[in-house]
């Protein structure tokens, strides 16, 4: 499905070089992790990815065909097919759109019952098509967030930090959705995060990347049980578990 070779990506003003020699490939229907601290090109690479950027060197290819050098206009296809899910939801949803413009723009018309499809599919009621931004809560406008991401269909769907921005309390609830809808929708999913634990969760192959390089890759369980990089043990010894986590949240409640 997509396929990268030798990835360098240098941002000359700042003289960073934020990507060095990455290469891996993902198959369709695979759950790729990409994990990393803050800082590591995990969104640098990403944008690559999505060829919302372009690399110094190396090549992007996705189902056989290189994208790292298309123009705009032989990319609507991979617009299509690949979406993106980001950190932030309050970042990337205008305010002043309601929902049902947010989740059909990416169609490209008006269609209510598309709408109240994607809305179900992401578990929010039919009424939340007419309301703003604003007036849902930070899960649920990763929910809208989602529904927008699926609307044209797509292949491939990759999500940058989705959980981080949220309380512990609702993450464990969008990646449960988040894994419920890759199976539904026969996705491939490229998954982001600083966290190993929320990486685990959903995840069934993993990237290690420290300072712009892949460290260690290979199956979550395998990486996580038997860690072969020393940052990779690090960052285990750091991450807390998210249902430990889960559970000693409700302890406090319950007490
Ligand atoms: N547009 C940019 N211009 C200059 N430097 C950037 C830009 N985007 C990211 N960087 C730098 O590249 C490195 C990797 O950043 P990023 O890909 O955002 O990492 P991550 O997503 O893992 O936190 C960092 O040093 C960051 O400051
Ligand atoms: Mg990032």
């Amino acid at each position: 499905m997509i396929s990268v070779r030798d990835l360098e990506r240098r941002y000359k003003r700042r003289d960073v070089h934020a990507l060095r020699g990455v290469s891996f490939d993902v198959s369709a229907g695979e759950r790729f992790g990409i994990v990393g601290e803050s800082g590591s090109g995990k969104s640098t690479l990403v944008r690559l990815l999505a060829a919302l950027d372009r690399p110094t060197a190396g090549t992007v290819s996705f189902q056989g065909q290189r994208i790292d050098s298309l123009p705009e206009r032989k990319l609507r296809f991979l617009r299509r097919e690949m979406q993106i899910v980001f950190q932030d939801p309050m970042g990337s949803l205008d305010p002043r759109m309601r929902v049902r413009d947010i989740v059909s723009e990416p169609l490209g018309r008006r269609s209510p019952e598309r709408v109240a499809e994607l809305l179900t599919a992401v578990g929010l009621p039919e009424d939340a098509a007419m309301r703003y931004p604003h007036q849902f809560s930070g899960g649920q406008r990763q929910r809208i967030s989602i529904a927008r991401a699926l609307a044209p269909n797509p292949s491939v769907l990759i999500a940058d930090e989705p959980v981080s921005a949220l309380d512990v309390s609702v993450r464990a609830q969008i990646l449960d959705l988040l894994a419920r809808l890759v199976d539904e929708f026969s996705l491939t999913l490229i998954f982001v995060s600083h966290d190993l634990g929320v990486v685990r969760h959903v995840c069934d192959r993993v990237a290690v990347m420290r300072r712009g390089e892949i460290v260690e890759i290979g199956p979550v369980d395998q990486v996580y049980a038997a860690p072969e990089h020393e940052y990779t043990r690090e960052l285990l010894a750091a991450a807390p578990n998210l249902r430990t986590e889960l559970a000693r949240l409700k302890g406090e409640t319950d007490a």
